[in-house]
């Protein structure tokens, strides 16, 4: 699409954590403009950044709002969720939604009638807000027959079983700190009892088994008895508590269930901490894969929707000629830091001999460079009577470094310079 081409009009509906993370972050958009913006209450004390002319409590007035293709829908919950979607679909549009209660709970509805009407629902942003895991099932992974989908999926209990296990502190404790700190909802009964959860899961399960699932034929179990004592003996038997979502595929039927579960203190998703989230894939080409971040909050959750977005334009626009999002769009090449002007920390062993002023030599030789020293460990005599010297040197430009090295590789203190290895803090 060129500059004077017409923009793609869009409409939101709700613009609450996630609603104002999608507008700033389609402030200037090449492609998108924001027509609308649907607010429940119009006075409520906003960021700046939404344009009040934009604004309207009317919400019916969106989504038969002829000039708008594509709705994004951040409202949350059912009602007038359903409704909304369901007439903006019939009016032709395209949906965007961050909604995983409505998809998980009216999806089979929704995407029969997306079909007849010819329009596109996406909707990576309602399972586990910043981790792309619906694109990467439908489209990267698509040549995968999937066996288990495994994972944390909600951030608030794996932030309130975290801090369980950091402070030793109860459940009730961290649950209202949780709420203080804003990671729980105001009613967080949907996190707790694994609803929240089970939402997530069911959506993920079904598009990776290809099969639909009724929300209510997902047994949930909640964090709500765990104690930290539980917590104390999983750890003391090499296991760690988190609230897991799995569904497996097992031949003619599908074992899927959100519960409190030991797993594994060694698995990838025991390290999953605080309010992330993590999902582990298995599919028969790929093995195991699995994608941990941001599950909730307003840029992480607006990446989704942003992408959706995109994609959406993508499809638009290729109508009129290559799907802009398969062809390479940049011709310049790309300005490169050669290693010399990279900084890192260093980890350097030397050989040395077994004598006074050893240290000190090459201790003024990393000043003379300006490379800091942070540690500096001398490891006993070898068996031909030298001296293994390691040496963690704080950040530093590379040239520094190597200037440094080649000094002491010249001169005659050390026997040799065993190893440089840049260290990623
Ligand atoms: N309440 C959810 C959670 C975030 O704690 O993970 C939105 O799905």
């Amino acid at each position: 699409m060129t500059s004077n081409d017409k923009k793609i009009k869009i409409g939101l509906l709700g613009v609450g954590t996630v609603g104002t993370g999608v507008v700033k972050v389609l402030t200037n958009h090449p492609v998108l403009e924001i027509k609308k913006i649907g607010a429940r209450d119009l006075n409520k004390k906003r960021d700046a950044v939404i344009k009040k002319e934009l604004l309207t409590s009317d919400l019916k007035s969106i989504i038969n709002d002829p000039e708008i293709e594509v709705i994004v829908e951040m409202l949350g919950g059912l009602n007038p969720s359903r409704e909304l979607v369901i007439e903006a679909i019939k009016n032709k549009k395209h949906i965007v939604t961050a909604n995983k209660d409505l998809i998980a709970t009216h999806g089979a509805e929704l995407f029969d009638l997306a079909r007849e009407n010819n329009v596109q629902i996406q909707f990576e942003a309602s399972v586990c807000g910043g981790i792309p895991i619906i694109n990467t099932l439908k489209q990267t992974l698509n040549a995968n027959r999937f066996s288990k989908i495994m994972g944390i999926l909600n951030g608030t209990t794996n932030y309130i079983l975290s801090e369980m296990l950091n402070r030793g502190i109860s459940y009730e404790q961290c649950l209202k700190e949780a709420q203080d700190k804003g990671y729980a909802e105001p009613d967080p009964t949907n996190d707790i009892s694994g609803k929240d959860s089970a939402y997530k899961l069911s959506i993920l399960a079904s598009i990776a088994f290809g099969e639909r699932i009724k929300i209510n034929d997902v047994y949930n179990e909640g964090i709500e008895k765990i104690t930290p004592n539980d917590i104390a003996i999983s750890e003391d038997l090499g296991y760690r508590i988190k609230l897991v979502g799995i569904a497996k595929k097992e031949e003619d039927k599908i074992d899927i269930r959100v519960h409190p579960a030991f797993i594994k203190k060694t698995s990838t998703l025991a390290s999953v901490f605080g309010a992330n989230n993590g999902v582990l894939i298995e599919g028969n080409l790929i093995g195991e894969l699995t994608l941990i971040g941001a599950g909730a909050g307003e840029f992480p959750t607006a990446s989704s929707v942003a992408g959706d977005l995109n994609m959406l334009v993508a499809h638009i626009t290729s109508a009129k000629g290559p799907n802009p999002q398969f062809v390479c769009k940049h011709t310049h090449y790309a300005k490169i830091k050669p290693i010399s002007e990279t900084t890192n920390s260093y980890f350097v062993r030397l050989r040395t001999d077994d004598k006074a002023g050893v240290v000190g030599q090459v201790g003024t030789i990393f000043g003379k460079h300006e490379v800091s020293i942070n540690t500096l460990t001398q490891r006993g005599s070898n068996p031909d009577s030298s001296a293994s010297i390691t040496i963690l040197t704080h950040l530093v430009k590379e040239e520094k470094l190597q200037a440094a090295i080649k000094e002491i590789e010249k001169s005659n203190i050390v026997k040799q310079v065993e190893n440089v290895i840049r260290v990623f803090e």
